[in-house]
């Protein structure tokens, strides 16, 4: 068991360099100002405490001791528009490290990006640009979770579910699967990761609301993602909805928007 400050550079992908930090607003942030430092790509921020951490559509990601947060730098697509796809590599490299960490966990993955451990959020993913670069922030409840009140999506830790492993233990596996699901990604493009991906996914085929930017709701059957990753929700009486962003509920597992908070 070793913290963030025992990694040692031979367990990271050749040419990465990790910068451990002790407590920082988000390590987001951190990759940001570093911008004139090398690697370019590679780049890896972590932090033991954030003191600003942010979550997806502008939340808060609460950061205490104990848990996992750190940042990658990388390049952005050559394509416009396909840097998105990036949020799918990184949920499935993030999945596939915990499978292999703890494979009694199971990990599955909730669309976008979550992983789900006995069907709670074990962790995030903010994906953000900066200039020419994507920036990569991932947070592993390691040893707690947040209590989530007002019909956020019920969260878990490792630990909760039964794997008592240290961000240090855990950083340079999803390192390493990181680097090879961008290189996959990079050399074949999104259609296999889209298969890996669905391969892993949580509740194909079962009930699935969507909470949308607006507020509004899809509920309807989840059917597959598309070429683009957008979620695809077949709604009785109206077809397939196609849904480029919101959170996702499942009902039937007690994963409801509507819970009292
Ligand atoms: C989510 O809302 O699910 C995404 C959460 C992402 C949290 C991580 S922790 C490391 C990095 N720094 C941040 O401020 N946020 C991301």
């Amino acid at each position: 068991m070793g913290d963030i400050f025992t990694i040692r550079a031979e367990a990271l992908p050749p040419g990465w360099r990790l910068v451990a930090l002790p407590e920082i607003d988000s390590t987001n942030e951190e990759i940001r100002r570093r911008e004139n430092e090398t690697p370019g790509e590679g780049l890896v921020v972590s932090a033991v405490v954030q003191v600003a951490g942010r979550g997806r559509r502008g939340r808060e990601w609460s950061s205490p001791a104990g848990n996992l947060y750190y940042s990658v730098r990388l390049a952005q697509a050559e394509r416009l528009g396909d840097s998105a796809q990036m949020s799918f590599v990184a949920a499935l490299a993030l999945c596939d490290a915990l499978a292999e960490v703890a494979p009694h966990l199971a990990p599955r993955l909730k669309w976008p990006n979550d992983v789900l451990i006995a069907g709670g959020k074990v962790s995030g993913i903010l994906l953000e640009t900066s200039g020419p670069w994507l920036i990569l922030g991932m947070g592993i409840n390691i040893v707690s979770a947040p209590v989530i009140s007002g019909g956020g999506y019920p969260a878990t830790s490792l630990r909760a579910e039964g794997a008592d492993l240290s961000s240090g233990d855990v950083l340079p596996v999803i390192l390493r699967h990181l680097k090879s699901c961008v290189d996959l990604w990079r050399g074949q493009g999104f259609t296999v990761i889209r298969r890996l991906w669905l391969d892993r996914a949580q509740g194909i085929g079962a009930a699935i609301t969507a909470r949308l930017q607006s507020g509004d709701e899809i509920s309807g059957t989840f059917r597959d993602i598309d070429s683009d990753g957008a979620l695809l929700v077949d709604v009785e009486g109206h077809g397939i909805r196609r849904i480029m962003a919101g959170d996702v509920f499942f009902p039937a597992s007690g994963a409801s928007p509507h819970r009292p908070g």
